[in-house]
Parts: C-alpha cells; structure tokens; sequence
C-alpha cells in the first residue's frame, strides 16, 4: 500500500532511479505519484494522477536533474485521488517526506501543528510529517534529531524518507510497521518499500527493522539507532533476486507471465517435501515439538490467501485429523475470541506484510495463542518475523495484483503441512501416495495450462455479461471463491460463489440466460450432486460453463458447456483446477479491455485496516 523510494547519488540524476523503481512498486498503490529532488535552482517537486509514467515524463519535461531525491507511488486513504494529495509533501520549502503507512493520531497532530501556524494544503495524513518535521528542525537544524523527536509521537504504521533542502547529501529514513530497505551501492544509497525496487541499482541490501532511525549519505548509513534508541548495526546481505523475474519478457502481462510460472513454482515450492520429506524441520526448528503439543488450527488471512486456507481446511482435516477453523483476518481482530494455548495460529500472506493478518496474528498472540506459523512469499517480512515457525512458498516475485502463483504455492505448502501433521498425528506410515501427487503436478498443471485456448472461446461471452456465478463442493468450492475474485478483481463483472448445494437456498433466484454459472466439477466422490445442481440450473434456462475432468459423463450442449482437464488428480485436485478459473479471468479482462496488472483501486500489498 504506496511504495516510497530514495536516494542519493554522487555521480547519477537520482530522477532515474526514482522513477524506475517507483514504476517497480506500483503495485502498492497506483494511482498518483510524485518526486521530489534537490536541484541546483533548489527543490524540484513533480505530481501527477495517475500511473508513475506519465508522472515520469513531466519530470523529463521539466528537464529535473539532482543527486539526492525522493519519491512515492500512492494508493489513497486520506484523501482522495488528487495532486495535492498525491507525495512528496512539502513544507515550508525545507523539509519533503514520503510516507508508506498511517500515522492514527493525525487529526490530534494536524490540530497541534494548525496552532503553530502552519497551513495544511492536502487531507492527507503524512503531511503533518512534514510539518512536525519542519517545526523541530527549525529550532535544532539536525534533521536525525528532528526525524527521531517528530516520530516519538507518531501512532500508527510508517515508513518514511526526509530530506532538508538546506543538507543536500543527507537523508533521514525510518521504519515502524511497514516494510523499508537500504540499498549500498559505490558512492551512492537507495531507499525503498520493497528490493524489487533496487536490485537493478544495486544488490547489498540491508533491512530495517521496525523502529530504526538511520541517517544516510551517498556512502551509505552514517548513523543508526534502534527502536529503544541505542545506536545498533544492520548487516547488509546480498538480495537473490533475479532482475528477470521482474521483467514481463515475452508475456503482455504480469498475470500471464505468472499463471504460466505456476508448473516451475510450485515444483520448487514442492521441491522442499519430495527433498526433505513431510518433515516437521520444513517449518522451523521447533516445528516438530509443536506439532506434538497441537490439538486445533487456526487459520487467519484475507483475499486469494483466505481461500487457499479454506482448501486447507479440507486436507487438515481429513488427511491429518485435526480441527482446523478458518476466519477473515479483519474479522478476527476485532471480536472475542477464546484463546487456545493449544491451537497453532497459522497466518498465510503471499506480501507478508498485510496489515490486517499482521493485526489478528498479534492479537491472537496477545489473547495467550502461543503458537503460530506464517506461510510466506516474501522473505523476512514483518509475518514470518512475529511467527514463531515459517514457512516460506518459492513462488518468486509476484507482480500482478491479482494473485495466481502466490495461491497454488501456498496450496502446495498447506498440503505439506497436511501430511506432516498426519505423520506426526500418527496416521500416514506410507507418505508415497502423497509425494508422488506432488511429483505430478507441475505436469498435470501444465496440462491445464494446455486447455488455454478452449477457455479463450468462452471469455467473450463472459465479457458481455454483467454477472457470473461460480459453483463448486467440497474442497473444489473455494476454488470456485477464488474464480469469482479473480473475475471481478480484474474484469470488475460482478460475480459471486456458492456451494452448489446451497443454490436452491437463494441464488437459484438470479439464474437466467444473462448469468453465467460457472462450475467445478471434478470426477470425485460430490460429482453427482454438482450434476444435480447443474441440473436445477439448465432447468431455469441457465447456461453452464462446466470445468471438469475427462470421463465423468458431464454431456456438453448448447447451454452446457465442458471444457475437460486430461485426468483426476485426486487430492490435489483443486489446485489444478484453479488454472482455468485463472484464465478465465484474464482472457474476460483481455476481451473487456481491463488494466490486468493494476485494476482500478486495488494494490497488492494492503498495509492499511
Ligand atoms: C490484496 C491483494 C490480493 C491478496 C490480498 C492478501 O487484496 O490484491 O491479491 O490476496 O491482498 O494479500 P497477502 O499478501 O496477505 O496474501
């Protein structure tokens, strides 16, 4: 949620930087931006609405040049979606700021600073930063300082970068619940959200932790104190992140690239099972004392991670019989809850820095749950550090907002744990069955991925419609919750999920020749009750788009049809059949004309309530 960027750069126009890693982090927030740059005629600030190139090219039309320099890409809370909203914020032609986060407390702090005189020109809430800032490097001209005693009375979450137009080569940066990196390059510093934003810049990376303060110049970090205000060091480590993994390639979008990524992630995500084994040690050194002392999961997480974690449910529970309860972590947070000491508190978050799953996490923890474990993509982000066991997915970067290889990987580490737990829980002796369905399945995901074009041909009557409806039972039913996301995350067609079973208790009273229903319907043991939904829905004159498996006698016809995958995987077979629901949705968005990367008001990493 908003990406922040910086830098300063002995022999460099830091505008190169800024605006090529703020194109790297919009999918944070999209949808102003803005940098602000010491020039020699001064500060430079430049502001647009809309994507960060068109913010790019009034910089370049403005001919800004400077070596030390901020920026930000902005999804909007306070305030709408305007220039004087959009960052940096300025105030009095000193201090400029950018601000990932929320600091709660502003209306107090916009009151205080109001009664100093100063006058505010955005709602946001980072612009009493930047007057808090002014006012105390007015009396102490030391911007650490300064930054330090503005922050002692912040509430909230922040990441933030300031630069003082009177200290070219300095910047001061700090960290409190949002995620923020430093980037060591030769006579030259970079701050960012995120390291996707500096590996082609540089590779030695330090993160901050939450509550550090550093004051930078172009070599590197001059200073730094932790969040009890002791000076502490940050050892740098080298970023593996591949720039190609970054780039789009031969793909026309990131969604693509990354639905076609999913046979290689979830092979390696995989990998770490068939290598291992179902080993408790796959998720963390106390992993096995854990899993003993376990009567119950709770499972915590929002958007596509919430669905994988309804699909774990079904493998928890019948593979390694145990109770598992699956809540919105927005929900959780905010209602009674009965703590658990004996309950594992699994939170899964492809970012690892949802704000929400973060909060529930620390309130579970606050209500006695004593265990947890966060099932990640991102290395070291705030999740996995507050868990007591991780487990990180190899799905790679994932850029497009609408997550695809981020979810099947995480189905893929929810099933490990399924069968862990079941050894451990005393009731698998044999595991080949399960290692040999993991071994598969990056085949019988590229099978589905071969199904492309049949599901092209149905994308432009799904583009014509204003509804769908997705059906699915079992285990198969949040993969029909996670299609109807997709297609209305990325087509904005209104579409919803039902357990087929529950279609006469409402929804059957929507169905007609105008709404799709959509239906997952495998070859397993609940086949011949989805046909009997699917029959109460061409009784009403609704017209089926049936995903299924070959030979399971679901006749195509003119209002039915079955596009087929080759074989029932059995057990894993969600995950397969999350492809074309995948496709769907971008072949939809494709006919419609939709942003497919960036839908309109979304951002992929939510670090706001
Ligand atoms: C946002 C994204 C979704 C994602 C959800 C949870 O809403 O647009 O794609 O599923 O956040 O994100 P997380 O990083 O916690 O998995």
């Amino acid at each position: 949620m908003c990406g922040i960027v910086g830098s300063i750069r002995t022999n460099a126009n830091v505008v190169e930087f800024l605006t090529d890693g703020l194109k790297r982090l919009e999918y944070r927030g999209y949808d102003s931006s803005g940098i602000a740059v010491q020039t020699d005629n001064g500060l430079k600030r430049v502001r647009r609405v809309g994507r960060v190139a068109l913010m790019e090219q009034a910089a370049k039309d403005k001919g800004i040049y400077g070596h030390t320099g901020i920026g930000h890409t902005r999804w909007a809370t306070h305030g709408g979606v305007t220039e004087p909203n959009a960052h940096p914020h300025i105030s009095g032609d000193l201090i400029s700021v950018v601000h990932n986060g929320i600091i709660e407390n502003f209306e107090a702090e916009r009151t205080r600073l109001q009664g100093l005189g100063y006058v505010f020109e955005s709602q946001t809430d980072t612009e009493v930063i930047a007057h808090a800032v002014h006012d105390n490097y007015k009396k102490t001209q030391d911007l650490f300082t300064t930054v330090q005693q503005a922050c002692a009375n912040f509430h909230g979450a922040y990441a933030i970068a300031v630069i003082a137009n009177d200290k070219p080569s300095q910047m001061v940066v700090a960290r409190m619940g949002c995620p923020l990196l430093i980037g060591l390059g030769k006579g030259e510093v970079f701050i960012a959200s995120d390291v996707s934003a500096v590996v082609a810049f540089t590779r030695e990376i330090i993160y901050l932790e939450d509550g550090d303060i550093a004051q930078l110049t172009a070599d590197g970090v001059a200073k730094l104190i932790d969040k009890t205000g002791k000076t502490a060091t940050r050892t740098a480590t080298t970023s593996q992140v591949s720039l190609a993994s970054l780039e789009l390639g031969a793909y026309s979008h990131f969604m693509q690239k990354e639905i076609y990524e999913q046979p290689k992630a979830v092979a390696d995500t995989a990998e770490i099972f068939l290598d291992a084994g179902f080993i408790p040690q796959n998720f963390g050194k106390n992993a096995e004392q854990v899993f003993k002392e376990i009567d119950s999961i709770k499972i915590l997480a929002c958007g596509t991670s919430y669905y994988s974690a309804l699909t774990a449910k079904y493998w928890l529970e019948s593979i390694a019989k145990i109770a598992t309860d699956v809540e919105i972590a927005s929900e959780y947070r905010y209602r009674d809850v009965i703590a658990n000491p004996k309950q594992l508190v699994i939170t899964i978050s492809q970012s690892g820095e949802t704000l929400d799953t973060m909060e529930a996490l620390k309130y579970a923890q606050s209500q006695g749950h004593t265990h947890s474990l966060a099932i990640c993509n991102v290395m070291e982000s705030a999740l996995p550090r507050a868990s007591e066991l991780v487990f990180y997915t190899r799905a790679g970067a994932e850029i497009g907002v609408a997550s695809t290889k981020a979810f099947t990987t995480q189905l893929v580490a929810l099933f490990g744990l399924a069968v862990t737990l079941g050894k451990v829980r005393g009731f698998i002796s044999d595991d080949s069955e399960y290692s040999s369905a993991l071994r598969s399945l990056p085949n019988d995901i590229q099978y589905a991925l071969n199904l492309e074009p049949q599901i092209t041909t149905w994308a432009s009557k799904f583009a014509e419609k204003p509804s769908a409806l997705f059906l699915g039972r079992g285990i198969h039913y949040p993969i029909a919750l996670e299609g109807a996301l997709k297609l209305k995350e990325i087509t904005y067609i209104h579409a919803e999920s039902y357990p087929a079973g529950e279609l006469k208790h409402g929804p059957l009273a929507l169905v007609d020749d105008n709404m799709p229903v959509v239906v997952i319907a495998p070859n397993d043991n609940l086949l011949d009750k989805v046909k009997a939904n699917m029959q109460e829905v061409s009784a009403r004159g609704g017209e089926l788009f049936v995903f299924s498996d070959l030979d399971n006698n679901v006749e195509a016809s003119d209002k039915v049809h079955v596009i087929r995958t080759p074989r029932h995987v059995g057990v894993l077979s969600p995950i397969v059949h999350t492809i074309p629901v995948q496709l769907l949705a971008y072949h939809v968005a494709l006919s419609k004309g939709t942003d497919v990367d960036k839908p309109r008001n979304l951002a992929k990493s939510v670090t706001v309530e």
